[in-house]
């Protein structure tokens, strides 16, 4: 089985942090999200993985050409126009050839190992597995009808949905559905709905089949969810003290990675910091994410994403995001928490 990545949407609701970089290269705890994927995936069979990027996914192809420790045999397919989940298996159809694929949407994570339901697939062979997940809001997900082991109706966010088992953006697919692609219609917003390709296949009296997940699911799409995913996976974050650390105190789980130095600080884990950040006089935690290259001065953040080369000094925040580069500098440091979202190389003076 091959893999089909999707890594070409816009990520319009996760601006401004991907006017400047795709989304599946923002970082969550100490990872891109498309790592976190990828790890997901090496956990299964697959071994080749063709990724559709969009018109700013250039740093993906660049980032995984310098690094693949999953040994993945990657396939770049340019999407120059995001018209639609389904348009991407057309993009990719020579690529995929006649081999079943898994197609994943590359904002979602999840916390279920793929490898049973990859199995799953190759011994039973229906025409799509997908996976399913029950939810309190269906206006807001693809919508499917079950009927015992069969899925007997899909619908793309339906105003009155008639069940609350949302599609999870997972699905496994037999090369049938190239043919379904071919004769579906674009939607009333102008894509091709794999939505509507699913359904196409269950008109056609094909074999749709599903897995209910029970476990942790996010589409990490909004900054709410985004941050949400954030601390979920950094409960599980592993500690690893490669950097230096003075006159600290630890609790809670540290992970700093090498050329970084912590001095002065109270952390309370879990806290992550990347490469070559200095770190000094702050508070830091839970739920801190701290990428390459960050300076924080005389600071208290928690549940918070730093990314690359921003420089803190003086604030207190929590559930906020700063961009590459940013720059905050307070004059007097205050003890209320901001919440705050910047987009990169902005200059803040408070
Ligand atoms: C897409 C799919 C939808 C699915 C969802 C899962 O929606 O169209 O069927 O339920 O992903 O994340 P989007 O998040 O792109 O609006």
């Amino acid at each position: 089985m091959k893999a089909l990545l999707l890594c070409g949407g816009e990520g319009t609701r996760l601006r401004p942090f991907t006017h400047t970089q795709p989304k599946a290269l923002l970082p969550l705890g100490h990872q891109p999200i498309l790592f976190h994927i990828l790890d997901t995936l090496a956990a299964t069979t697959i071994r080749e993985v063709i990724i559709i990027i969009g018109p700013n996914g250039k740093p993906i192809t660049e980032l995984l050409r310098r690094t693949n420790p999953w040994g993945f045999d990657f396939t770049f397919v340019d999407q120059p126009v995001p018209l639609g989940l389904a348009h991407t298996v057309l993009l990719a159809r020579e690529t995929l050839g006649n081999t079943p694929f898994l197609m994943y949407l590359g904002d979602n994570l999840l916390d279920e190992p793929l490898r049973p339901l990859v199995n799953r697939f190759v011994c039973e062979k229906p025409d799509a597995l997908l996976l399913l997940r029950r939810v309190k809001n269906p206006r807001h997900f693809g919508i499917a009808r079950i009927n015992g082991q069969n899925v007997i109706q899909v619908e793309e966010k339906p105003e009155h949905a008639q069940s609350n088992l949302a599609l999870v953006g997972v699905y496994l697919f037999s090369p049938a559905i190239h043919q379904a692609v071919q004769a579906i219609n674009p939607s009333p917003r102008g894509e091709l709905e794999i939505t509507d390709a699913i359904q196409q296949l269950i008109t056609t009296g094909k074999n749709v089949t599903y897995h209910l997940l029970s476990g942790w699911w996010k589409d990490t799409g909004t900054i709410a969810d985004f941050l949400a995913a954030n601390q979920y996976l950094m409960k599980k974050l592993a500690p690893g003290v490669d950097g230096e650390v003075k006159k600290s105190t630890v609790k809670g789980v540290l992970r700093i990675a090498p050329g970084s130095t912590l001095k002065n600080c109270q952390v309370l884990g879990p806290v992550t910091v990347g490469t070559g950040c200095r770190i000094s006089g702050s508070t830091l935690g839970p739920y801190l994410a701290v990428n390459d290259g960050a300076e924080i001065v005389d600071c208290n953040l928690s549940r918070t994403l730093v990314l690359a080369n921003a420089h803190l000094k003086g604030v207190t925040l929590t559930n906020s995001i700063i961009g590459e580069r940013v720059q905050i500098n307070a004059q007097q440091k205050t003890a209320a928490a901001r919440s705050l979202l910047v987009g990169a190389d902005a200059v803040l003076e408070l």
